[in-house]
């Protein structure tokens, strides 16, 4: 099921052999320049009254999440998108449900680590490469695999509490929605 949901989202994406390739050769890069992407990240968040709210919640919380970020940035390189995968970045999104951060922050924050990502890592390292297209491609096709996968976690949180608070059944529900009552 798991498997499936990257399959389908990343054929109709156009996530290919190929990217997953540049993405494995880009890895030393992400390596190479995670730490000052954190920063900015970070440094962009803060800039904001919601997320910096967020950020300094709780003591440590920040230096916690930047070691969370790095490895979530190299792990983009992984090269295997499967069940394992998935799991992982249906708790990472399911994370951010639970501190109840509204899903258009996510959304805003991962289009800023696609702006810096691209400067840092295909801009720096790879200047002069052929591929260079291809290479911002395969980040951005990655990052929105991922944006859906926590994407989900949200929508599958919110149909929950609907239907606790409800008592709809799970069938009326999906009825409902697809305008079949
Ligand atoms: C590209 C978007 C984002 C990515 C990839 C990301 C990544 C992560 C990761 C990997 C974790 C650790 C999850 C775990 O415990 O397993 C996490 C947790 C968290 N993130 Fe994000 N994040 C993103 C956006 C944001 C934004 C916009 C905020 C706003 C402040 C935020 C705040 C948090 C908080 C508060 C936690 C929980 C920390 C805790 O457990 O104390 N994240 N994030």
């Amino acid at each position: 099921m798991n498997t499936s949901f990257i399959n389908e989202v990343a054929s109709l994406g156009g996530f290919t052999e190929e990217d997953r390739r540049l993405l494995a050769e880009m890895k030393p890069a992400l390596e190479k320049h995670a730490a000052t992407i954190v920063d900015n990240f970070y440094a962009n968040l803060e800039k904001n009254e919601r997320t910096r709210a967020i950020l300094y919640a709780k003591p440590g919380r920040i230096e916690a999440l930047k070691g969370h970020l790095r490895r979530w940035l190299v792990s983009l390189a992984e090269g295997v998108y499967g069940d394992d995968y998935f799991a992982n970045r249906y708790r990472i999104g399911y994370r951010h449900v639970e501190v109840g951060l509204e899903p258009r922050y996510v959304i805003a924050a991962m289009a800023y680590c696609r702006t810096i990502a691209a400067r840092y890592i295909v801009d720096t390292e790879y200047a002069d490469d052929p591929q260079k297209e291809a290479r911002y491609a395969a980040l951005n096709k990655v990052m929105d695999l991922d944006l859906n996968i926590m994407l989900q976690s949200y929508d599958d949180k919110r149909v929950q509490q609907f239907l606790e608070v409800t008592g709809f059944s799970r069938e009326l529900f999906e009825n409902l929605m697809s305008g079949e009552v």
